[in-house]
């Protein structure tokens, strides 16, 4: 038990005040950006168009069901009593500063992963290899991967001022 307070919906196991999907998401994230640079080391240096293509599918469909998992769980519990440390307590101006730097993040990778992913699959022969899409697909994907280790870090930062 992170605490002893009663707070709406299911608590983590990492020992914070953080609930089960924020604790989730948490490591989850550390999972996502390790798989994400061995996938782009496969097709950098390897030149594994395949592997890239399926691990990036992949990460992608694992990524969008931990997200509505995690957003319905804040909807529905919320998340702020666990920040404030008690029941009806209001996150300080802090936290809610990194939660909105996080947002941005989180926010313009939800809308460039998919585009990504889309062109990717509309563009690149099959099976996949270098093309005319590659110029594009090399700017926007590197921009994609960055944007989501950001995301990662300021969703770490986050969680650590709210809930330790
Ligand atoms: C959001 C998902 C994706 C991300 C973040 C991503 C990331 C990347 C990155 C960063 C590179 C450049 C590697 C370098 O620096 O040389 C790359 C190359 C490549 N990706 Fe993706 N990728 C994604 C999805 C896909 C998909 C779905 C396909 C296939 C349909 C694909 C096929 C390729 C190919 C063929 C290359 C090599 C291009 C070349 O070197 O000419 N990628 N990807």
């Amino acid at each position: 038990m992170p605490t002893d307070i009663d707070f709406p919906g299911f608590d983590g196991y990492l020992g914070t005040r953080a609930s089960l999907m924020l604790d989730t998401v948490f490591l989850a994230m550390f999972v996502v950006i390790l798989i994400m640079g061995w996938s782009i080391y496969q097709v950098r240096y390897r030149r594994r168009y395949a592997l890239h293509k399926r691990t990036q599918l992949t990460l992608a469909t694992v990524l969008l069901i931990a997200v509505v998992a995690f957003e319905i769980e804040m909807r529905v519990y919320g998340w702020e009593d666990r920040a404030a440390g008690e029941l009806g307590g209001s996150a300080s101006s802090t936290v809610w500063f990194a939660l909105y730097v996080h947002l941005v993040f989180a926010i313009t990778s939800a809308v460039l992963w998919p585009v990504v992913i889309y062109r990717a699959l509309r563009r690149f022969p099959k099976p996949p290899a270098p093309g005319e899409h590659s110029r594009s697909h090399n700017f926007w994907a590197r921009l994609a991967a960055l944007d989501m280790l950001l995301t990662a870090i300021t969703g770490w930062v986050f969680y650590v001022l709210a809930f330790l």
